[in-house]
């Protein structure tokens, strides 16, 4: 039995997330988390929110809540989404945790021990009448390229032109509107990743089956211009991680906190003791799964994430892992996405265009959802939704092929030959071919599946799922039952038997569907179909079933024009 670590990129805690979001990384971290389990391996399958940082205070002002107050609402909403969306994490965390707290903290302090952490002193923008330092994108203004009057300190949203705080013509708080500011000297700590960029050159040449695209991201940021630079891992907020070496305070550093970029990849370590601590497990549990001297030495450990965050992951983090001296898991395979588009543009979260999570969850079952996602998700390049696509992919693979063969065959053999498995002769000639074919097929699935490819998985499984309906066509029990009654009854025994291997081979991108078919087939065997001979005899003559209600309904031209306008603007 393998052991296999498997992390999805930690979504922001600001609002619910939109399909664009989640299928560059939870859901095929999911999709992955779901095979491996269905093939006996020992999972462990981590996620969190993401809590720290301007966005989020930004979020809880906006809708007037204490920070802390509104990340843990929030928690509780994308938690009850992904869970409703099938996602099954084995602990979905909170980077604002004590135990990310407490591990941030000893990660800064053993790198500063290491001498991987200098103070810089720096010029920001003080507010006299909020008593703290401002982020440039709580600094507000006319813009001095277009005159827009709302200009943020980083970036003018009219024009788009980069900028400065002090370029700002009438600079004003974005918190209080005060025009009380001043520039005040302040210290910050870098993490000295110029220091390490030898160790991490090396560490990326170790990785030859990484794909190029994302070796070659590394690569430049390690090369590119001067090289790798230092990165600030402190910042002038709030809300965040305080800054501690270990247990101990950091002289200088009083009243900021750590980057959030410093601490969320750390989540992925603390959402572990997270989970132990939750199930009252004593430390080795999850160390078992982090620590390379306390048995994690044989964790296969997979991360996802989209492109945006590669570097992060390359790069910033595997530095604050060496750099610590310790023996942490680092990431094995990284598997990384595009984009995927929505109906000719963006999906943006700042401007509520596409589809997000409730929304989708209003409309149709999760499953609709994860089929058309995984089976277009944008690996290769950027994809695109619409919803003519969606309405086809539903209809015809859900719908006519998987749909129609579990209705059709377990209609026909209540009719025939009641609820129960009937028994007929040996499977013969047609039935060896379709083993053969489905060996293939499956043995295929298994390689695609395993190698992350979401796309070709989903095509294999679908070509499944089509071998079993051309088989019931070629076939044709109901006209078979009229001269040979014992063949057509040996043709419906494997029918029903597809049915629960597809339910075992389909439960990675279908969850709930799976369930149902099984809960029809009455059985609770999902073993994987190692021998497909065997396995299509799993249900033998006798065994009780029922008949599912429909498993998927087909989407109509008036639903589809109708969520093409309901979704056509931005949501309010
Ligand atoms: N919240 C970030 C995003 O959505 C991802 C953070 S991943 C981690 O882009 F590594 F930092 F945890
Ligand atoms: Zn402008």
């Amino acid at each position: 039995m393998a052991r296999i670590l498997i992390t999805s990129a930690i979504p922001y805690i600001n609002g619910i997330k939109h399909l664009g979001n989640l299928i560059g990384s939870q859901l095929p971290a999911d999709l992955f988390a779901r095979y491996q389990r269905g093939r006996g391996n020992e999972v462990m399958f981590l996620c969190a929110t993401d809590e720290h940082g301007t966005p989020a205070e930004l979020a809880a002002a906006k809708a007037g809540k204490p920070v802390a107050e509104y990340c843990a609402e929030m928690h509780e909403v994308q938690a009850d989404i992904a869970k409703r969306f099938g996602l099954s994490f084995d602990h979905f965390g909170r980077s604002s945790s004590p135990q990310n707290h407490k591990l941030t903290q000893h990660f800064a302090g053993k790198l500063a021990e290491a001498g991987l952490i200098r103070e810089v002193t720096e010029k920001q923008v003080y507010s006299n009448a909020d008593g703290r330092f401002l982020p440039d994108r709580y600094i507000e203004g006319t813009c001095p390229n277009c005159g827009y009057e709302k200009a943020r300190g980083d970036q003018c949203e009219n024009c788009t032109k980069q900028l400065d705080p002090t370029d700002l013509i009438d600079p004003r708080s974005a918190i209080s509107g005060s025009t009380d500011l001043e520039v005040r000297e302040t210290k910050h700590l870098y993490l000295r990743q110029s220091a390490m960029k030898d160790q991490l050159d090396a560490w990326i040449d170790s990785k030859t089956d990484w794909p190029v695209l994302t070796t070659s991201i590394a690569k430049k940021w390690l090369h590119d211009g001067d090289g790798l630079q230092d990165r600030g891992i402190t910042r002038d907020l709030d809300w965040g991680i305080p800054v501690k070496k270990g247990d101990e305070d950091w002289p200088g550093m009083e009243g900021k906190v750590f980057y959030v970029w410093f601490d969320a990849p750390i989540e992925y370590m603390a959402c572990a003791k997270e989970w132990a601590d939750a199930h009252g497990k004593p430390d080795a549990e999850w160390e078992r799964w982090w620590r390379t001297d306390k048995g994690a030495d044989d964790v296969r450990y997979v991360q996802f994430m989209g492109k945006d965050n590669v570097p992060f992951h390359t790069l910033s983090f595997p530095a604050t892992i060496l750099g610590s001296g310790e023996p942490w898991k680092l990431v094995d395979h990284l598997k990384s996405f595009n984009y995927l588009n929505y109906d000719g543009g963006q999906f943006s979260t700042s401007q509520g265009r596409g589809v997000f999570m409730d929304q989708a969850l209003d409309i149709l079952p999760a499953d609709y959802w994860r089929w058309w996602l995984l089976s277009h998700a944008p690996e290769s390049s950027d994809s695109e939704f619409t919803w003519e696509n969606f309405q086809q992919s539903v209809n015809k693979d859900l719908a006519d092929v998987l749909g129609n063969f579990v209705s059709r065959i377990t209609k026909f053999c209540r009719s025939k030959f009641g609820e129960e498995v009937p028994a007929g002769g040996a499977y013969g000639e047609r039935e060896q071919a379709l083993i053969e074919e489905l060996t293939k097929r499956i043995r295929a699935y298994e390689a695609h599946m395993e190698a992350m490819e979401v796309r070709k998985s989903a095509q294999e499984l679908r070509a499944i799922w089509v071998a079993g309906n051309e088989y019931l066509q070629a076939t044709a029990p109901w006209s078979t039952f009229k001269e040979d009654p014992e063949q057509a009854a040996a043709q419906v025994r494997l029918g029903l038997n597809l049915i629960r291997l597809y339910a075992v081979l389909s439960a990675p991108f279908i969850p709930e569907t799976s369930a149902r078919m099984l809960s029809a087939m009455n059985t609770l065997d999902t073993s994987w179909p190692e021998d497909v001979d065997a396995a299509l005899s799993a249900l033998p003559a006798g065994h009780a079933f029922t008949v599912p209600d429909v498993l998927f309904a087909k989407i109509t031209d008036e639903q589809r024009e109708d969520w093409q306008t309901r979704f056509a603007g931005v949501r309010s």
